[in-house]
């Protein structure tokens, strides 16, 4: 596989600082060597920079850095465009934000390559917050909603090329959800995984029957993996821990088979806050994950389970 590496220093739509630092961590924990070790080749595209920032004001007064993450949106919708022809792009974060132009970027190459575009959301949250809707502000609580076309970001955030279907859209380990974002997400007919469908099923089951529904569609599929999908006690550095994550074994296995599947085209490595970090674990996790979804085993042949 051709990869690009780009990183994208996004803080601002994070309620803590710290996740700037978010892609030196991950490159320091070894990504880009774990990469190579597995046989694939890596452009690294160094670190995106945000569009000009223009003021903006909006009627939601808790609303932050609106100016600066609308900036970043165009930039990164832009940049994400270009790292998908013929590659597989892999974000390094910055916070849950960046996902705004990375899903807007990907879905007008998928719309270009007349293919559905899927999006496997690993997270504790489902960031499906309109710039409305928001009572925190912080606008890594909006990237999903964004990307699937739901209303209110007309004039504020950069016009989509493409929205992408939220029937294509399967959150996994959800365990927060505000009271609007319910409400939204039932209306839009996402998927949604949390962790009581998790520990009554087995989380591989779940995951499957999303697959198989990317396979029969021969969709695109991108990957956006948020650091608190895992559980705390493993993975300690970001901002908005909640306790009852994926255990390591749980993302390994939904790593393990993703790569199996074959069918991911792009990666979001998302709000690693390393000032939060312990020595290193939480980042150098991230990256055997994502070595795991690129073809790292255990043993030299598939273990196929599907
Ligand atoms: N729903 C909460 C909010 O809007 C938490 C969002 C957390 N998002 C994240 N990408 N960590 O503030
Ligand atoms: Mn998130
Ligand atoms: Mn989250
Ligand atoms: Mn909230």
């Amino acid at each position: 596989m051709h990869c690009r590496i780009l990183g994208a220093p996004v803080q601002d739509g994070a309620g803590r600082k710290g996740c700037e630092m978010g892609p030196s961590a991950l490159r320091v924990a070894g990504l880009v060597e774990a990469l190579t070790d597995l046989g694939h080749t890596v452009d690294d595209l160094g670190t995106a920079a945000p569009a000009p920032v223009a003021p903006i004001s909006h009627p939601n007064t808790a609303l932050k850095a609106l100016p600066e993450i609308a900036a970043w949106t165009a930039a990164l919708a832009e940049a994400s465009y270009r790292a998908s022809d013929n590659a597989m792009p892999i974000f390094l974060g910055g916070d849950h934000a960046i996902s705004a132009g990375t899903l807007a970027g990907i879905a007008r190459r998928a719309a270009e390559n007349r293919r559905p575009l899927f999006v496997l959301w690993l997270d504790a949250h489902t960031d499906f917050h309109t710039l409305d809707s928001t009572t925190s502000g912080n606008l890594h609580g909006v990237p999903l909603a964004y990307a699937t076309g739901r209303p209110g970001f007309e004039g504020y955030f950069p016009p989509l090329a493409a929205a992408i279907d939220p029937a294509r859209v399967c959150a996994l380990g959800i365990r927060s959800v505000d009271p609007a974002e319910r409400i939204a997400l039932n209306e839009a007919g996402v998927t949604l995984y949390d962790m009581r469908a998790i520990d009554e099923h087995g989380i591989s089951p779940l995951l499957r029957a999303f697959l198989e529904r990317v396979a029969e569609a021969e969709g695109m599929l991108h990957v956006s993996l948020d650091v608190d999908f895992l559980d705390p006690s493993i993975a300690p550095a970001v901002g908005t821990t909640v306790p009852g994550g994926a255990t390591l074994r749980e993302a390994h296995l939904v790593m393990e088979m993703l790569s199996d599947s074959g069918l991911v085209t792009s990666l979001d490595l998302v709000e690693l806050n390393p000032f939060l970090d312990e020595r290193g674990r939480t980042a150098t996790l991230m990256v055997d994950l994502t070595a795991s979804l690129m073809g790292r085993r255990i043993m030299d042949r598939p273990t196929r389970s599907y």
